[in-house]
């Protein structure tokens, strides 16, 4: 026994009341189910009231077993539901079982993701997810990560971008000189924050304007280039949105693929929320021209039903990512080569393994389960938008290009109503503003959903906009 920082009775007490892992499992299992059971509850808990339930603080004595399920329980009962049918607020939204019970089995067996030595089969996976997501994209000498979500996708691009331009920077800086990057004013705002981070400058991020869907337009984007050229700035990296956080519109790669080329400007697609879409026959002209990008953001935990987070980052040229991020480090990189320790090409060192879940359900699925699941994403969309045109009192904002649905419900603050919705335990959404307009924005993201749900939600937000509206009166 090793634990003899613990007093003997301490010891004593933990063994009596321990229930064991199979019993922990079991009890977990049946209040998840519970959690899961309670489809149409949207119950908001302010944070007063959590506080005034749940037992915060951390105490200095072993807290007993069914004290402790009890907290557990009151946390998770508490818990905002994501996959239920009243919730519409986020890019991600609904799951699949099997990328669940995965990722369940992923935090039991504990490896990370940064040498064979620990995780064995999983970088072999890894490896084969990274070459299926190049295949899909077209990066046919490409190469990948997992990152923890887009916004670090993203960076690990921005840092590509960076040093393609002066392979000193990894070594000695910025040396003084001014790196400018491109985005649109609808991309994500990561972008920002990473110029932040890089030493870039958050000022050197120019956003450039949009047209009436919503996607960037290109010469806007050649005149910027041109006057930062003339001031003697160095253009490095221009960021494609494939899919834009609010109206999920899509820039044209093509058109800014030659415009970027010309410059040597490195290009960049951010595809967390889209990329996706690559999986349907259907709906891959959305992001025409793909494999002429340098680096592809991609984010199955949005579209795909893949739980928090699964998140890929490809270059298209294999031996970039080493040459960015691998350190010598002897306690960690002992057996095996470099290809083998994916820890060489990532920008953490203990990595959790994100890919477990996406090769499972992968597998159970197959290209064609994806396929059939975006059709279902798509078709719903299409369902809520035409329930949206044939109801005079809403106002449909824009033509959808992926899964968001933005509208307004004439005459009341999209805001307001959103709140309302949420405090009333009627279901969570969000919402956004374009040229002016203010309105919601529902993300039909969860495949499990149906027409009905869509057409349940819509009436209550046409019933919670007339209360206000009374109210206002
Ligand atoms: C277009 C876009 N890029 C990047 C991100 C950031 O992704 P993550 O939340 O995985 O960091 C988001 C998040 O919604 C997004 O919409």
């Amino acid at each position: 026994m090793h634990n003899t920082k613990y007093k003997q009775e301490e010891q004593d007490i933990q063994l009596e009341s321990f229930a064991g892992p199979q019993l922990l499992m079991d009890q977990l299992k049946i209040l998840l189910d519970a959690y899961e059971a309670a489809e149409s509850d949207g119950t908001f808990y302010s944070p007063e009231a959590i506080r005034q339930r749940v037992p915060l603080s951390i105490q200095d004595d072993p807290l007993p077993h069914d004290e402790l399920l009890d907290v557990l329980k009151a946390v998770v009962l508490r818990t905002p539901k994501t996959a239920n049918r009243l919730f519409f607020n986020q890019l991600f939204g609904g799951k699949e079982d099997l990328a669940v019970v995965a990722d369940m089995m992923v935090a039991r067996m504990n490896n990370s993701n940064y040498t064979y030595k620990v995780a064995g089969p999983h970088v072999l996976i890894e490896h084969e997810l990274l070459r299926k997501a190049c295949e899909v994209i077209g990066f046919s000498a490409g190469e990948g990560t997992f990152c923890p979500g887009g916004s670090l996708g993203n960076l690990v691009a921005m840092i590509l971008a960076r040093n393609a331009c002066d392979p000193g920077i990894r070594d000695h800086g910025l040396a003084g000189k001014t790196y400018v990057a491109y985005t649109s004013v609808e991309g994500h705002y990561s972008i920002k924050k990473n110029a932040g981070i890089l030493g870039v400058g958050r000022h050197n991020v120019r956003e450039i304007g949009v047209n009436e869907r919503g996607e960037m337009l290109v010469d806007e984007f050649n005149r910027q280039v041109q006057q930062d050229l003339a001031a003697g700035h160095i253009p490095f990296f221009v960021n494609l949105t494939a899919g834009t956080t609010v109206l999920g519109a899509f820039d044209d790669v093509v058109e800014f693929s030659a415009v970027a080329k010309a410059h040597n400007i490195w290009l960049h697609v951010d595809g967390s929320y889209g990329a996706s879409v690559l999986l349907s026959k259907e709906r891959a002209a959305l992001l025409s021209g793909v494999a002429m990008a340098d680096s592809v953001c991609w984010n199955p935990h949005k579209m795909m039903g893949v739980p928090l987070t699964c998140s890929m980052l490809l270059s298209k040229r294999k031996g970039l990512l080493a040459e960015n991020f691998s350190e010598v480090s002897d306690y960690l990189f002992q057996d095996d080569t470099d290809d083998l320790n994916p820890g060489t090409r990532s920008l953490q060192c203990g990595r959790r393994n994100d890919a477990f879940k996406l090769w499972a359900l992968w597998k159970q699925l197959g290209n064609k389960g994806f396929e059939q699941r975006l059709e279902k994403q798509f078709l719903l969309r299409d369902s809520l938008v035409s329930m949206i045109n044939s109801d005079p009192d809403f106002d449909l904002i824009i033509e959808p290009a992926s899964l968001n649905v933005c509208f307004e419900f004439s005459g009341v603050a999209s805001d307001k109503i959103c709140s309302a919705m949420d405090k009333q335990g009627l279901g969570k959404v969000g919402h956004g503003a374009f040229m002016g307009r203010n309105f919601i924005r529902m993300v039909v993201v969860n495949a499990d959903l149906t027409a009905q749900d869509l057409e349940n939600f819509l009436d209550s937000i046409k019933a919670t906009a007339l209360s206000l509206q009374k109210k206002a009166q």
